[in-house]
């Protein structure tokens, strides 16, 4: 198979010996460039800490992970932020925009810190697909978890990168801009070529992806490719 990236026999567990949690539990899989994989299953299942692994922010307590052939925790610390830069562009659950600048200087952070030049008519494409337009100027606290959510996504996007990682990243917005991220983020894949990994407990949006891999207790409970999927 073609393999962007490979995550063999990873897993991943926190706390001592007194509470242990094993969050991944010897996972193994392959995924395919310009791929679209959605990973599904309940809350507390891995979805985030396997997203974190593939993303080069959890180092796998066992195992091994590479992204286009290299295994970015065995980067000195200036690699390892640079390949989070400009391979991965990630959509947090949780945002992680920066109070003290705009929506539009946010959106600007990723091309700023590798000194890129922007890009501004894309720029602007998908600020309009998002509805952020009117937005470009306040500031996070200033907006609704649902644009917060929209800006993040526009900033993850902004750079184009080889992989999108999403972590349920509708969970905060209607329907409406729901299906708009949604639409936008497999167009940006599409154009670009990028390989989208996307959390989600929303079925909908999974019988669009390649493949759907449910994981339940750090394990792979299913991985069904090739769209002949069977929602309950
Ligand atoms: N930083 C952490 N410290 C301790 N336990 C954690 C941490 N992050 C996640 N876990 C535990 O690992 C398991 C998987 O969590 P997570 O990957 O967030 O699942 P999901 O995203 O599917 O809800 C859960 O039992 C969670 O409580
Ligand atoms: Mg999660």
């Amino acid at each position: 198979m073609n393999e962007q990236i490979r995550i063999s026999n990873v897993s991943k567990i926190y706390g001592g010996r007194a509470s242990k949690t094993v969050a991944l539990d010897n996972i193994s899989l392959s995924i395919a460039p310009q791929s679209f994989t959605v990973i599904t299953g309940r809350s507390g299942s891995g979805k985030t800490t396997l997203l974190n692994t593939i993303g080069g922010l959890e180092p796998p307590t066992l195992g091994e992970i590479t992204v286009n052939g290299q295994n970015p925790y065995q980067l000195d610390d200036n690699r390892q932020s640079r390949f989070r830069r400009e391979q991965i562009g990630y959509i947090f659950q949780s945002f992680e925009l920066l109070p003290e600048l705009t929506v539009y200087e946010n959106i600007c952070v990723p091309s700023y810190l590798s000194r890129r030049s922007l890009d501004k008519v894309y720029l602007k494409k998908i600020t309009e697909q998002l509805g952020l337009t009117d937005i470009l100027e306040k500031y996070p606290a200033e907006l609704s978890g649902g644009q917060q959510q929209l800006t993040a996504a526009a900033r993850a996007l902004s750079t184009s990168p080889g992989i999108i990682l999403a972590d349920e990243p509708t969970g905060n917005l209607d329907r409406q801009s729901g299906e708009e991220l949604f639409d936008l983020l497999c167009f940006s894949c599409r154009l670009f070529g990028q390989t989208l990994i996307f959390a989600t407990h929303a079925l909908e949006i999974a019988r669009l992806a390649d493949r759907i891999i449910t994981l339940e207790d750090g394990r792979v409970l299913s991985d069904i490719s090739g769209g002949a999927y069977d929602t309950p």
